[in-house]
C-alpha cells in the first residue's frame, strides 16, 4: 500500500537489517524503525513495534534469517522468536519453514525462504480481498474490530483486503471501525490506513457496534484471525467474541478473514489456543500528543485499581458465516482439509 504517493511493505529486509513502519508511533507520525539483529527483531514484535498476525509471521522469518546470517545458535535463535507473542499462528508457521531452510542449506536459502514467505503472504492478502469483495454489495456498511489491514500483514491486509477491492470497483464501502481498547488498533491504525486509502468510515467505541446493529446500520462484519483452530473457533483481538455474539443475534453476517498460514490444524479446538495476557498498564495507560504535540502518557483510570489485560479471544465456529482464504470463502468443515 501507499504512504504519501510511496509503496510500502510492513515490514521488509535490507542488506540484513529488518526494517518495519514503526506501528506504535502510528497515526501521529510515520517512521521506519531498524532492527539490525534478531535479538532487536524480537524486541520489536514483543513491544508491538510491528503487529499483526501476517507481519508477525514474516517478520519472525526474517528475525530466523538474520540469526542464520549472523551465524547464532540456531535453536537458541528459534525459541527466543517463538516467545515473543504467543498467539499468532503465522509467527510458528514462518519460523518453522526459516529454521528448516536454514539448516539444510544455510543463511542464503534462510533469506530465500524469508523472501518466499512475505511475498507468500502478500499473495495470500490480495486473494483475500477479491474473493471478500464478492461478499460486499454497493454501499456496503461494514463493521470491522481492531487492525487486520495491511499494516497487519506484509501488505493489503485481511480483514479489509476485501474493502479495498470493493473499492477499487467502485462499491463504495463504508466502514464502521471499532477503537479497539487498549491499544486502540482500530481508532489509531485502521482509521490511519482508511483515511490513506480514500475509504469513507467513522470510528465508533468499542461498545456501540450492537447498538448500531439493533438499528440495522451494519450490513456485515468482516474480522481478521490471530489463530483458528481445527474446528473453526477463531482467536481475535479481544472484543471480537461479543461482536459475533451480537451479529449472530441481528442477523448480520459474520466472516472471519485470514490466509490458511493462519489455520492451526494441531489445535482441535479454541481451548487449546494459547492466550496472551498483556501488561495492565496498557488498559490504565493512554499515550498520544497533546495540544502542542507532545506525546504524553497519562493515566485514564482510577489510580491504585487493577486491570487484567487478555489480548485475544476465541469466537466459537458457530457464530462465525465462513472464512475469506486465499483459497476462497470456506466454511468450517473445509478448514481442515
Ligand atoms: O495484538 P495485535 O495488534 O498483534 O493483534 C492482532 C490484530 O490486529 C487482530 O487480532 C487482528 O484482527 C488479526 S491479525 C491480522
Amino acid at each position: 500500500m501507499h504512504v504519501n504517493g510511496q509503496h510500502y511493505r510492513t515490514v521488509w529486509l535490507q542488506s540484513g537489517v529488518v526494517m518495519m513502519i514503526e506501528q506504535n508511533k502510528l497515526p501521529f507520525s510515520f517512521q521506519i524503525h531498524q532492527c539490525h539483529t534478531y535479538h532487536q527483531t524480537c524486541q520489536a514484535i514483543t513491544t508491538m513495534v510491528t503487529r499483526g498476525a501476517g507481519a508477525i509471521g514474516s517478520t519472525a522469518a526474517y528475525a530466523m534469517a538474520q540469526a542464520f546470517l549472523a551465524k547464532a545458535d540456531a535453536n537458541q535463535a528459534r525459541a527466543t522468536i517463538e516467545a515473543t507473542r504467543p498467539t499468532a499462528r503465522n509467527l510458528f508457521y514462518a519460523v518453522k519453514l526459516v529454521f528448516a531452510a536454514g539448516m539444510a542449506g544455510g543463511a542464503a536459502r534462510a533469506v530465500a525462504e524469508a523472501e518466499r514467505i512475505a511475498d507468500e503472504d502478500c499473495a495470500a492478502c490480495r486473494a483475500i480481498g477479491e474473493f471478500g469483495a464478492a461478499l460486499m454489495p454497493e454501499n456496503c456498511r461494514l463493521a470491522t474490530h481492531c487492525n487486520a489491514g495491511w499494516l497487519a500483514f506484509t501488505d493489503y491486509g485481511s480483514a479489509l483486503a476485501p474493502v479495498y477491492a470493493a473499492a477499487r470497483l467502485g462499491k463504495k464501502p463504508f466502514v464502521y471501525v471499532d477503537e479497539t481498547r487498549p491499544r486502540g488498533q482500530g481508532a489509531r491504525l485502521t482509521a490511519w490506513e482508511l483515511r490513506g486509502e480514500g475509504i469513507d468510515h467513522a470510528i465508533i467505541a468499542d461498545n456501540a457496534c450492537a447498538w448500531l446493529m439493533a438499528q440495522g446500520k451494519i450490513d456485515l462484519m468482516i474480522v481478521g484471525a490471530d489463530r483458528i483452530a481445527r474446528n473453526g473457533d477463531t482467536a481475535n483481538k479481544i472484543g471480537t467474541l461479543e461482536k459475533a455474539l451480537a451479529a449472530r443475534h441481528f442477523g448480520v453476517p459474520f466472516y472471519v478473514a485470514a490466509p490458511t498460514a493462519t489455520i492451526d490444524l494441531a489445535c482441535q479446538n479454541g481451548r487449546a489456543i494459547p492466550i496472551e495476557e498483556r501488561e495492565p498498564d496498557e488498559i490504565l495507560y493512554q499515550t498520544g500528543p497533546d495540544k502542542d504535540g507532545v506525546m504524553r502518557e497519562i493515566l485514564v483510570c482510577s489510580p491504585g485499581s487493577e486491570a487484567v489485560n487478555p489480548a485475544f479471544d476465541v469466537t466459537p465456529v458457530a457464530l462465525v458465516s465462513g472464512f475469506i482464504t486465499e483459497k476462497g470463502i470456506l466454511q468450517a468443515s473445509e478448514i481442515g482439509l
